[in-house]
């Protein structure tokens, strides 16, 4: 080449690379950053499937997660993915763990359920991922450290991002897990924010109520964002208190929040917008995370529970006075109650069993208080009847356990024990919240209608 041209086009890659390098910094200095947030997903991968149209579950909120692919985006879960210590909420824990890894959260904070799991099995738990669980403010007993770590440092895109996580100590004070002590939010985070000094942004994941987001945004000017939990209602509007953008949201993963704007080395986050979105049922559901509930399944099918284990039937019995019934099944209602029995035959009772083999639910426990006779007592539905007996809504889950009636009915002495009336009540204890649709007296009852048989 000739010696001119090429002065002349190692000057330009030079030039090149400076102007690469100012647009590197400038970069650097202007972010475009989303902070998208769950809080209270109780591991719901999907809906309960009760009803068509229901919204929701972590398959929905991956998708929806999708959209946002500019700028950096970042990934956090305020607390209280895990439903309860139950066994079977545990194995859909683990899956829900599995999801959140998937979808390359960056911290997930313990709220009030994960405080209720003892420190062994919290640790056994972040074995199982990558993704870091958070607290500031829980405290192994023994060793009086964390016990987790209480501030988890992001490097993304030339920028240090510190998370921190609380949870209000007076949650924990019915249920707390053994080896844990919860330690006062204040105090811990003021600790623990020592180790984020030198982050460009601190964002808080805090379970506790909105007094305390308040509070905390009062107290500390160091959090850029404060995302939360633990409230009745979502975020109507972003707060700034003092520095810190305040937004929550809850609802057994209904919506995810997002909050986004450009970061700023000198101002901070400005152009800030944020949205609590709904998830609808048209989003549809992500296949990845829908496998994680056929993995659930197949696992909560295979593994002995607490509810498989014989019970001693001591119920609200008065020793000597009090005789104790236990379920016998709509087919010996049947025997006396024809007309009765042929009206709920044909009734959407009948068919609940049926409806939980369809979606290949009939083990999980989660399900069968609803769709089986007396599940979770000790005469009543059992998982490995399988299909066998008392299965469906039948008699007994709404008029009770039938023996005592049956043997009095069946002797000609006296009749002692009467079934009490029903009412619409009793309806609702199966018919409320994400399991139904609004629950109508009125309309339903007439559906279902029986009553004495005719004399003859
Ligand atoms: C609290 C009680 C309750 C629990 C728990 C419950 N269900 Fe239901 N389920 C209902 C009620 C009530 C209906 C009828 C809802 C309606 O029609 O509005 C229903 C309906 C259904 C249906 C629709 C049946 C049809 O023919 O359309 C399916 C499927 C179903 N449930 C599956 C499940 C699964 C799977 C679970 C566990 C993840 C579950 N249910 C847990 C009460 C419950
Ligand atoms: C041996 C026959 C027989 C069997 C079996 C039987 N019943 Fe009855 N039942 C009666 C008679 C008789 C009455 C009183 C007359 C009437 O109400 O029809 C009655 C009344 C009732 C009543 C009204 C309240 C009461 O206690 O008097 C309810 C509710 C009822 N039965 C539900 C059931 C259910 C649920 C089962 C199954 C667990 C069942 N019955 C099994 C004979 C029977
Ligand atoms: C979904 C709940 C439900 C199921 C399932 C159900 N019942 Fe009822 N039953 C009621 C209600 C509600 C009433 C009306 C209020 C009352 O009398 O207790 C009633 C009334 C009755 C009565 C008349 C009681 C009286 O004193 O007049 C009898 C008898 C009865 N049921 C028997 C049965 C039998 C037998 C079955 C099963 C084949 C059955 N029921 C299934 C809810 C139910
Ligand atoms: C033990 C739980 C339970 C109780 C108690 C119960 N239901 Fe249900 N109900 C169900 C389940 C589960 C289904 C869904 C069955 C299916 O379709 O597979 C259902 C479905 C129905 C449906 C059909 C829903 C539809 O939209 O078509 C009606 C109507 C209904 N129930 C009325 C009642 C009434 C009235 C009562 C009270 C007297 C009652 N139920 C009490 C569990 C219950």
């Amino acid at each position: 080449m000739h010696y001119f041209t090429k002065m002349i086009t190692n000057k330009f890659i030079s030039l090149l690379l400076l102007f690469l390098f100012a647009l590197g910094c400038s970069g650097k200095k202007d972010k475009a950053i989303t902070v998208l947030f769950t809080c209270e997903t109780e591991s719901r991968l999907e809906p309960c499937g009760c009803f068509a149209g229901q919204f929701g579950g972590i398959a929905r909120i991956s998708t929806r997660m999708k959209h946002f692919n500019k700028g950096l985006v970042l990934k956090v879960d305020a607390g209280d993915s895990l439903g309860s210590t139950k066994d079977y909420d545990l194995l859909m824990y683990k899956q829900a763990l599995k999801a959140f890894e998937h979808l390359d959260y960056s911290a997930l904070n313990l709220g009030q359920n994960e405080v209720a799991l003892s420190a062994k099995q919290i640790k056994e738990f972040q074995s199982l991922t990558q993704t870091p669980l958070v607290s500031s403010n829980i405290f192994d007993a023994k060793t009086n450290e964390t016990l987790l770590d209480d501030v988890v440092i992001v490097n993304k895109d030339g920028l240090k991002i510190a998370i921190l996580g609380v949870v209000d100590p007076s949650l924990a004070t019915d249920n707390l897990g053994d080896g844990l002590v919860v330690k006062d939010m204040y105090t811990s985070l003021s600790k623990s924010l020592k180790k984020a000094e030198d982050a460009d942004m601190k964002i808080l994941l805090a379970f506790c109520d909105k007094e305390q987001m308040h509070n905390l945004a009062k107290k500390f000017f160091e959090f850029d964002m404060i995302l939360g939990g633990n409230v009745k209602q979502p975020s109507q509007k972003l707060e700034l208190i003092n520095r810190s953008y305040v937004l929550y949201t809850t609802n057994l993963a209904k919506n995810i929040g997002y909050l986004q704007g450009i970061h700023n080395k000198e101002k901070g986050l400005t152009k800030v917008d944020f949205d609590i979105t709904m998830l609808y049922e048209d989003v549809p559901q992500d296949e990845d995370i829908l496998a994680l509930v056929d993995d659930y399944k197949k696992e909560v099918g295979s593994t002995e529970l607490e509810c498989d284990k014989h019970k001693e039937d001591t119920g609200d019995l008065v020793p000597g006075v009090t005789p104790l019934a236990s379920y016998v099944g709509t087919e010996t209602c049947a025997t006396c109650h024809t007309n009765s029995h042929e009206i709920w035959k044909n009734s959407p009772h009948a068919k609940a069993f049926k409806a939980l083999e369809v979606s290949n639910s009939q083990s999980d426990p989660r399900c069968l208080k609803c769709h089986t006779v007396g599940f979770n007592e000790p005469s009543g539905y059992k998982r490995k009847f399988g299909e066998t007996k008392l299965v469906n809504v039948g008699c007994e889950s709404c008029h009770g356990p039938g023996s005592e009636h049956v043997k009095q009915r069946m002797s000609p002495e006296k009749t002692l024990f009467k079934y009490r009336p029903l009412g619409e009540g009793d309806c609702r204890s199966c018919h409320y919240g994400e399991f139904s649709r609004p629950f109508d007296w009125k309309t339903m009852w007439p559906t279902i209608q029986h009553q004495k048989e005719p004399k003859k």
